[in-house]
């Protein structure tokens, strides 16, 4: 059974996806043992505890630079015998003294299909304000391995959304979470536990 260490700043609604997914047996050998927060208020420690997930909390702000707050949170992934971290919706860029360590086995959502709307600065609301401006008739969501390049490793799986002409940002934040984020981000981590993902030059086969 891999241990499975959810990283969060905000509302968590991913993460609820990855304990729903979990608690009707999508998730098959791995389970989410601890949700560590970047923020002491995010509602995403309130769902873990609701459903009886360790959470620890590693403020961002508390630190001097990223590289200090990296190397306390490699100290606690290993603490927590961490075997897959997922970062859903947490934004901060870890240091490669974090991603070095655990080359693909770190994953990350991101809120559009990248190499679209990604990279330092998209994030959040923001990825879709640009994806509304640029006009894009389809945008999605990726999930990928982390690397050093921020938004830049192999891609795991992708979804794509329709843009619809009367969308507002909030709008299709919400549509591309339901019909993108929500999906992908437990069928990559279920493949994952699965020991299905294989990378090979940089990209992802799913065997
Ligand atoms: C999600 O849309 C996630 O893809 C995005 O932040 C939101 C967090 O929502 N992440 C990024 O933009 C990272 N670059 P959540 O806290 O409800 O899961």
């Amino acid at each position: 059974m891999k241990n499975i260490v959810v990283l969060v700043s905000g509302g968590g609604t991913n993460l609820q996806a990855l304990i729903d997914a979990q608690e009707s047996g999508l998730i098959r050998n791995g389970k989410i043992t601890c949700v560590i927060s970047s923020k002491a208020d995010a509602y995403a420690l309130e769902r873990a505890k609701k459903h009886g997930i360790k959470t620890r909390i590693l403020i961002r702000k508390d630190y001097p630079d990223v590289t200090e707050y990296s190397r306390d949170m490699l100290k606690a992934l290993e603490e927590e015998k961490a075997d897959l971290v997922v970062y859903a919706g947490f934004m901060t860029i870890l240091d490669e003294l974090v991603t070095k360590a655990m080359p693909n086995k770190m994953m990350n959502v991101h809120p559009a299909l990248i190499p679209s709307f990604c990279g330092k600065g998209y994030y959040g609301l923001r990825v879709h304000e640009e994806a509304l401006a640029k006009g894009v008739k389809l945008t999605g969501a990726t999930v990928h391995f982390v690397t050093e390049v921020c938004d830049g490793g192999p891609i795991i799986l992708q979804k794509a959304v329709e843009v619809h002409d009367d969308d507002t940002p909030e709008i299709l934040q919400r549509r591309v979470m339901e019909q993108a984020e929500w999906k992908i981000l437990p069928q990559a981590v279920s493949l994952f536990c699965e020991d299905r993902l294989e990378v090979k030059d940089n990209k992802v086969y799913v065997r």
